[in-house]
């Protein structure tokens, strides 16, 4: 049966500033590769300067929306200054997204910040809150007449713990209790820019949407003999990474929809406070390249899960990096069987933006996992659709989904 969505149903792709740009030399993650001897960003997609030509081909693919980031570093050089020439690189870059006729969806941090802010102790220190939202003011009032969607922060979580309990991604810290810091900080610089961008918009004609872009995974129980614990561990486990924050901030009423990213699941076991995750396979599930597990079941299980919040949801991410290419097909028709499943039992969804419109630098593991509708050669930057990008355009352009 085909589910028909709404006219204004947004059908995009997401990006980030720092793994598509290229050259981001004031990016603490800049830094982090040659310290740790990383793969190296270098000039990633080149995007910075075919921003124009990667539109146009969202836009041959019938998109209507693209999720794309602002570089902080960029726009704030130093602790003190703002540069013109980037800020107005990126009302070039949001014009032509609506050229396009792509509606932009702007994240302000996705994972990295400048050079200095780190070093003046980063998201470990409060006093640094203030740095954050002077940014965040500069650029929404640069930017505010061409955009209504914004994402204040992408994965806080996830952020926090490869990069402050992990240790795999800078600051590269190893404890829980800097990564509570860190959270704290976080949490209350989203809620003052949650305040600042509404009252910026005041007394215009654009309502701004805000909220961030928040990861969720299904945890479930590892099938052995201490199922009983395990299932408890994987409750605890979802209670912290899902639902914390989201119940956080709604409580706090800053959040005009939910942004999600999801890929997969996971199997957890017993194992002090936090357990551990242990490796399973189910009969119908299998192993992306990356080795998540792959479950689009468990897609519609987190989504329903969301309507308890009764606000608009928007897929702010979902994909998958495969070695076989077929298997970018199934899970992208996999994957919005379960979305059309979850918006029929009634969870009011706004859109879906595949991860990621190009292959790109996918952080501490370089280039090799390719998430993208178009495939990059990155020693020319030429771009390929791959063969699944015509399917999503198919069902973008007829706005219905099979479920
Ligand atoms: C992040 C992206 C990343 C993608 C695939 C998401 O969690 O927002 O930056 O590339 O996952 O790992």
């Amino acid at each position: 049966m085909q589910l028909r969505l709404p006219p204004s149903f947004l059908w995009g792709a997401a990006l980030s500033s720092y793994q598509v740009e290229g050259q981001n030399f004031n990016s603490d993650w800049y830094l982090w590769e040659r310290q740790k001897d990383l793969k190296q960003a270098g000039s990633a997609c080149n995007h910075y300067h075919l921003f124009a030509n990667d539109f146009k081909l969202a836009q041959q693919l019938n998109l209507n929306s693209l999720r794309i980031s602002v570089e902080w570093a960029r726009i704030s050089p130093d602790a003190s200054s703002f540069s013109e020439k980037e800020l107005e690189h990126y009302l070039n870059v949001i014009q032509s997204l609506k050229d396009h006729n792509l509606k932009p969806i702007i994240t302000l941090h996705h994972f990295t910040n400048p050079i200095w802010f780190s070093e003046k102790g980063g998201w470990l220190d409060h006093k640094n809150i203030d740095y954050f939202l002077k940014y965040l003011r500069k650029t929404i009032q640069y930017l505010k007449d061409k955009v209504e969607y914004w994402l204040i922060f992408n994965e806080p979580l996830v952020y926090l713990y490869n990069g402050f309990i992990e240790g795999i991604w800078p600051p590269g810290e190893q404890s829980l209790k800097s990564a509570k810091k860190a959270l704290d900080n976080i949490l209350k610089a989203y809620l003052l820019g949650y305040q600042e961008i509404k009252s910026i918009y005041q007394g215009t004609s654009i309502t701004p949407r805000v909220s961030l872009a928040k990861n969720m995974r299904v945890f479930s129980p590892y099938p052995d003999y201490k199922l009983a614990l395990n299932s408890l561990t994987a409750g605890i486990r979802s209670r912290l990474f899902n639902y914390f924050i989201l119940e956080y901030l709604h409580k706090k009423r800053a959040l005009d929809f939910i942004g999600l990213n999801y890929y997969g699941k996971e199997y957890d076991k017993f194992s002090g406070f936090l357990g551990k995750e242990g490796q399973y396979l189910a009969s119908e599930e299998r192993k992306n390249s990356l080795g998540w597990t792959i479950n689009s079941r468990d897609f519609y299980k987190a989504l329903v899960s969301l309507k308890k919040f009764n606000l608009p949801v928007l897929i702010t991410e979902n994909g998958t990096a495969e070695d076989d290419p077929v298997l970018y097909q199934d899970y992208l028709l996999s994957h919005l069987r379960s979305l059309g499943l979850a918006i029929k039992e009634g969870l009011d969804v706004r859109g879906y933006l595949w991860w990621s419109l190009i292959d790109n630098f996918e952080w501490d593991k370089g280039f090799s996992k390719r998430f993208g509708l178009f495939e990059v050669d990155y020693s020319n930057f030429q771009r390929e659709p791959r063969e699944f990008s015509a399917v999503y355009s198919k069902i973008a352009g007829e706005n219905q989904i099979e479920i």
